[in-house]
């Protein structure tokens, strides 16, 4: 008899259920009215009295393991329903993580600072809320330029000499204050004019701004770097082209032209039929601009430059309507990240 309990207190101990209702079946099977255990007892009542002690403790003993060990298992079985050996229904849908998308105007920002900084230049930043020191008077605005008009610059109406900046070129006047020469930066940041909202303007913008400054910096080098950066944001076989223009901080000043991205050249509607496509204002830094930061226009030559990123975004990504950047749609603004 004393084997038969030994197996049977083995077999409790080893036991591993494949699924939660074994551990019931096993347990009506030796706990049970009709199972081993029972039938044990029912054997020890015939046995020898000087073996009655012995047996009574061992009996005893497998039937509080077994209790215990049916226990020990459902609650188990409970706490990991999935470790039963089945491995669930692999047909239902798995819960989707949408990872997020850069905007746009980030990718795009993000893809002209890397462009510069391979040229060496570093990210310099301003606030948003400037003095006209910095976004007019230091940058050689006369006091009757149309750009200070309201018209154009959202003032704050408590005090008129604080304002909201409508260019970033308020940076490059900052960093000219701080640093001497040689000065290599790019200034990204938003901008405020106080236009009506259209497909094509809107009153808060992206503008990335550049500034070099070093002795004999010349336009042959400004040129060089734009044509650069079209070949690097546009491809190879973007051409720049340079006309006059006139901006009050840069002598002599220009207005950059690429080539057509999309018609290569030829002439289409998104071009006008004109083949380029304007994307940036630049220019030699005016003496005045330098002596007014402190820098001595004798020694100390420069370039600047300054595009929007909308519109570069726009011409890259062949987007007719500025406003579909600030509205957040989502379907629109996931498109991009696989597209740069
Ligand atoms: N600040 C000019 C603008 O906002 C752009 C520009 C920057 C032009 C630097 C020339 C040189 O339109």
């Amino acid at each position: 008899m004393i084997e038969k309990i030994n197996d049977l207190l083995r077999r409790v101990e080893e036991f591993k259920p494949k699924a939660a209702a074994d551990i019931e079946e096993f347990r009506i099977k030796v706990l049970g009215k009709k199972g081993e255990l029972t039938a044990l007892m029912e054997e020890f009542k015939a046995v020898a009295p000087e073996m009655k002690r012995e047996l009574g403790q061992q009996l005893n003993r497998l039937k509080t393991r077994a209790l215990e060990r049916v226990n020990e298992l459902k609650a188990q079985a409970a706490r990991q329903p999935e470790n039963t050996g089945s491995i669930g229904d692999m047909t239902r849908p798995g819960s989707n993580d949408a990872p997020g998308t850069r905007h746009p105007i980030s990718l795009v920002r993000n893809e002209i600072v890397s462009i510069f900084s391979r040229l060496g230049y570093t990210v310099a930043e301003g606030p948003e809320i400037e003095d006209d020191w910095h976004v007019f008077s230091a940058l050689n605005f006369p006091p009757e330029h149309p750009a200070r008009d309201m018209q154009d610059t959202f003032f704050i109406e408590k005090n008129p000499d604080i304002l909201l900046r409508t260019h970033t070129s308020s940076i490059q006047v900052r960093t000219m204050e701080k640093q001497q020469p040689p000065i290599r930066v790019i200034c990204p940041g938003r901008v405020f004019r106080n236009e009506a909202i259209s497909a094509r303007a809107h009153c808060i913008f992206h503008q990335i701004e550049g500034l070099y400054i070093d002795e004999h910096v010349s336009f042959a080098d400004l040129k060089q770097s734009i044509l650069y950066f079209a070949k690097e944001c546009f491809g190879e076989n973007a051409r720049i082209r340079l006309r006059p223009s006139y901006f009050p901080f840069t002598e002599p000043s220009a207005e950059v032209d690429v080539s057509c991205n999309l018609c290569g050249g030829k002439g289409c509607n998104v071009c006008k039929g004109t083949g380029w496509l304007e994307i940036m204002g630049c220019g030699m830094v005016d003496p005045n601009v330098l002596e007014a930061s402190g820098i001595d226009s004798r020694k100390y030559s420069g370039f600047a430059f300054g595009m929007g990123v909308e519109r570069i975004a726009m011409l890259k990504f062949g987007v007719k309507d500025l406003r579909l950047y600030f509205e957040n749609d989502i379907r629109f603004l996931q498109q991009f990240e696989s597209v740069l």
